[in-house]
C-alpha cells in the first residue's frame, strides 16, 4: 500500500479507501456484520486505512456495521462520513441542512460508529443553497473545537462545482469528494485547478463508474430491483458500457485486470489523493487494494507521503 497527505487536513491516507455505501442496503445485497468484519480485515491487513460512509446509507445503517466491526480498533482507521441528509427508505432521503439538524445528526453518526470523533466529516452533496445555509459552518467549527469532528471535507453533487469548490478552505475544510473516473474526467479542468492552488485533498468517488468500469458487464446489462444502478442509472447505462469496451481493447494492458487499471489511473493524476472504490466482497478489497501496486507514479505524486 502507498499512502499519501490528505492535502491541508495532514491526515495520512492510504491511497486506495473502501467506500461503503453498499453496506446501507442499495446495492442489491443485504450485508451482516460478520461480512462487514472480514471485509475490514482484509482492508487492514492490505493497509488501508480509510474508510468513507455516510448518515444515509441506510438510517446510518453502514456507520453501525463499520463501527461494531472496527470495535477495538478505532484508532487504526481514517474515518470519513457525511451529513446533510435524512434516511427516510432505500432511495428516499428527505434534506437536513439547518445546523441543529447536523448537529443531530453527527450525534447519530458517533453513536453508530462506537466512536467520540469522526477524522473527516463532509457536506454530503448538497445544493449551494445548503452549501450556504447560515450558521452551518460556524456550527461545525464549534464541534470541531469540542474534538467531536477532526476534519471537514465537501463531497460536491456536481463533478465540476466551483462555487462550493472555492469555499471549502474558506469554510474551514481541507478536502473535496468528487465523481472521478475513465468515463468522467470533468473534474480535471474545473475542481482539480482550485484543489491544487488550496492544497486540498481529494477523494475520487464511484472511481469504477459504479463497477462498470470493471469490465464485466455488457450492453443491456440488468441489475436486481433494488441495485442503485437499476433505480438511478438506467438512462445512458448501454452508451457507458460501450465506452468501456473500447477503453478495454485500446487502453488497459494485457494480463492486468481492469477494475485494478481503473483505480491505478485515478491515482496518476497530481490532485488525487485516493479512490474510494466500493467494495461488496473480501475478494473485491483484496483486488481493489492491489491496485496501489500498478505503476502509479508514487513517489512523483505531490502528496505523496
Ligand atoms: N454523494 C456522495 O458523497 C457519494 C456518492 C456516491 C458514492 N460515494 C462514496 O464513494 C464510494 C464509491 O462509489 P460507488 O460505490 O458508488 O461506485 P464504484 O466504487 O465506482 O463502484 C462500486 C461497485 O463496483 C463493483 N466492484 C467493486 N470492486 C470491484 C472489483 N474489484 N471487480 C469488479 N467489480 C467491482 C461492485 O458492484 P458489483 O460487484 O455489484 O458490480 C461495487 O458495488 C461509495 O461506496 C461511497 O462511499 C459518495
Amino acid at each position: 500500500m502507498h499512502y499519501r497527505t490528505l492535502g491541508c487536513t495532514g491526515l495520512k491516507v492510504s491511497v486506495v479507501g473502501l467506500g461503503t455505501w453498499q453496506f446501507g442496503g442499495e446495492w442489491g445485497k443485504q450485508f451482516a456484520v460478520d461480512e462487514v468484519r472480514a471485509m475490514l480485515e482484509a482492508a487492514r491487513d492490505a493497509g488501508i486505512n480509510l474508510i468513507d460512509t455516510a448518515e444515509c446509507y441506510g438510517d446510518h445503517l453502514s456507520e453501525r456495521l463499520v463501527g461494531e466491526a472496527i470495535a477495538g480498533e478505532r484508532d487504526r482507521w481514517v474515518i470519513a462520513t457525511k451529513f446533510g441528509h435524512r434516511f427516510r427508505e432505500c432511495f428516499q432521503r428527505d434534506a437536513a441542512w439547518q445546523p441543529a439538524d447536523v448537529v443531530r445528526q453527527l450525534e447519530d453518526s458517533l453513536r453508530a460508529l462506537r466512536t467520540d470523533y469522526v477524522d473527516l466529516y463532509q457536506f454530503h452533496s448538497g445544493p449551494d443553497e445548503a452549501f450556504d445555509t447560515p450558521g452551518l459552518w460556524e456550527t461545525l467549527a464549534a464541534e470541531q473545537a469540542k474534538g467531536r469532528i477532526r476534519h471537514l471535507g465537501v463531497s460536491l453533487g456536481a463533478n465540476t462545482n466551483l462555487h462550493q469548490t472555492g469555499r471549502t478552505p474558506e469554510v474551514g475544510a481541507g478536502a473535496v469528494q468528487v465523481v472521478y473516473n475513465r468515463l468522467d474526467r470533468k473534474p480535471e479542468d474545473t475542481v482539480f485547478p482550485l484543489c491544487r492552488r488550496h492544497n486540498l485533498g481529494v477523494l475520487a468517488r464511484v472511481p469504477l463508474a459504479s463497477g462498470f468500469l470493471s469490465g464485466k458487464y455488457r450492453r443491456g446489462a440488468a441489475f436486481p430491483a433494488d441495485d442503485v444502478r437499476e433505480v438511478w442509472m438506467k438512462s445512458g447505462r448501454d452508451r457507458l458500457l460501450d465506452e468501456v469496451r473500447q477503453i478495454a481493447a485500446a487502453e488497459v494492458p494485457d494480463g492486468v485486470p481492469m477494475a485494478r487499471w481503473a483505480l491505478a489511473w485515478c491515482l496518476r493524476h497530481p490532485a488525487v489523493t485516493c479512490v474510494i472504490p466500493g467494495c461488496k466482497s473480501v475478494e473485491q478489497v483484496i483486488e481493489n487494494a492491489a491496485a496501489a501496486g500498478l505503476d502509479i507514479r508514487q513517489a512523483e505524486h505531490p502528496q505523496a507521503a
